[in-house]
């Protein structure tokens, strides 16, 4: 609408303020002008954690919390996980259109010849202990890429950039499935170029012996809808911080590492890890009520429930509850999906649940299908992580083409001492 804005009264001077709107924002900068007097440094927004603050302007993906709407680039993610592979998403996400059928071709043909890893990277594997965590691994691994590639630095320039995105799309597989192997003391397999992402992702994973390795196409395509449903989310936590990063011009592969970094936390990617450990505990449908007082007791959490976005169901968990289907035919029906089945159910009737609009997000059920194909569950983050390095990708990309864009750096509210004087050690006291 045209001519929205805001008349701000500042009390204490008395003085009216007309704040333009914008798509229903306030530009934080447009407050600085309110201020006492000339030494004043002018207003400033407060937001921690920005629950309210809208850090960029994105066309990537679109998300209303309220209705449970996900849609990447305008397609809403229901239909882009029935019709398309992991990889046109991926372009989708990254280039803002989905590909023809030559662009794909392309695209894929770049990614699965940029899968191989240089043969020091598999070295500075081996270096890490036997137990090491995958996440771990991952996160240096990505980040030791950078020293690989040192053109990679040169950000401003578009075919840097795009060479980038093959490799680390393409990498990413094979870094997670050697974090894998590490764990077990197996040879990493090399990359397999006539399979598709998903399935030379378990080749990579899986194969021992034989000399081709032959992936269950049901596992595979479920694999592959898993990674169409965490290619992106917005603004969330690593997306952010790849932006944040990627802000300084820092190198994609230490951007990514550090977007890694923060998806490892279990209030990000790891809260899946977090749901199998609370099925776990609860261990048995008739023990879910007990369970369930315990959370309204604030002694325990609900994993998996809630969502800072979605105050809806999480459209990603309702695929991921119909594609469990189709792995559990291949694999056996995991018993925690009943567990799981019926928490989701007494919950979603019970009026504390309700009223705090917790629902299902997409941790509760991914867990599930990723122990049943075989994953421990350290394992989780990293299956996160791969399907997620083309949304950190289309974020950072957008970010640096952004001309409003700058280095990030917030303000603060400075609450220490104003000024003191030096003490010598012999004068601080016991
Ligand atoms: C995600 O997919 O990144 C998570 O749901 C977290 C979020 O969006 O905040």
């Amino acid at each position: 609408m045209e001519n929205e804005g805001l008349s701000i009264v500042d009390k204490r001077t008395k003085t009216t303020y007309d704040i333009p709107l914008h798509k229903g924002t306030v530009r934080a900068m447009d407050l600085r002008q309110i201020k006492t007097g000339p030494e004043d440094f002018g207003l400033m927004t407060y937001d921690p954690a920005f629950v309210n603050t809208a850090s960029c302007h994105s066309a990537i993906t679109f998300i209303d919390g309220d209705k449970g709407i996900l849609r990447y680039r305008g397609y809403p993610i229901e239909q882009l996980a029935e019709k398309c592979t992991y990889l046109e998403v991926a372009y989708l996400v990254v280039h803002g259109e989905l590909p023809t059928v030559s662009q794909l071709k392309e695209w894929v043909s770049k990614i699965t010849h940029h899968t191989m890893l240089h043969e020091s990277t598999k070295n500075f594997l081996g270096g890490f202990r036997h137990d090491a965590h995958p996440m771990g691994m991952f996160i240096s691994t990505v980040a030791a890429l950078s020293t690989i590639y040192p053109d990679a630095r040169n950000v401003r320039d578009p075919g840097v950039r795009q060479l980038q995105i093959y490799r680390l799309i393409g990498k990413v597989p094979t870094i997670a499935a050697y974090t894998y192997r590490h764990g077990f003391g197996y040879p990493y397999i090399y990359p397999d170029n006539d399979l598709s992402y998903a399935e030379n992702f378990m080749n990579m994973l899986w194969r021992m012996a034989e000399p081709k390795y032959r992936a269950n196409t049901a596992l595979a395509r479920a694999l592959d809808i898993l990674f169409i449903l965490h290619a992106d989310h917005e603004q969330n936590c690593s997306a952010n911080v790849m932006r944040s990063v990627g802000s300084s011009q820092a190198d994609p592969f230490v951007a990514t590492a550090a977007a890694a970094a923060a998806l490892s936390g279990p209030l990000h990617g790891g809260a899946n890890e977090e749901v199998l450990k609370m099925l776990d505990e609860i261990g048995s449908k008739d023990r879910i009520p007990a369970y369930i007082e315990r959370v309204k007791a604030g002694r325990v959490k609900l994993m998996g429930f809630g969502h800072r976005v979605y105050k809806n169901y999480d459209p990603r968990a309702r695929i991921i509850r119909r594609a469990a289907g189709q792995v559990f035919e291949v694999t056996g029906r995991n018993p925690k999906l009943d567990i799981a089945l019926e928490l989701e159910r007494i919950a979603l009737e019970d009026e504390y649940f309700v009223k705090r609009r917790l629902y299902p997000n997409v941790d509760f059920y991914s867990g599930i299908i990723y122990q049943a194909m075989g994953f421990t569950p350290h394992m989780f983050t990293v299956l996160f992580a791969i399907p997620r390095t083309a949304g950190w990708l289309a974020q950072w990309q957008e970010m640096l083409q952004d001309p409003e864009q700058k280095i990030a750096r917030p303000r603060q509210i400075y609450t220490g001492y104003a000024q003191r004087d030096f003490v010598p050690i012999e004068k601080r006291g016991a």
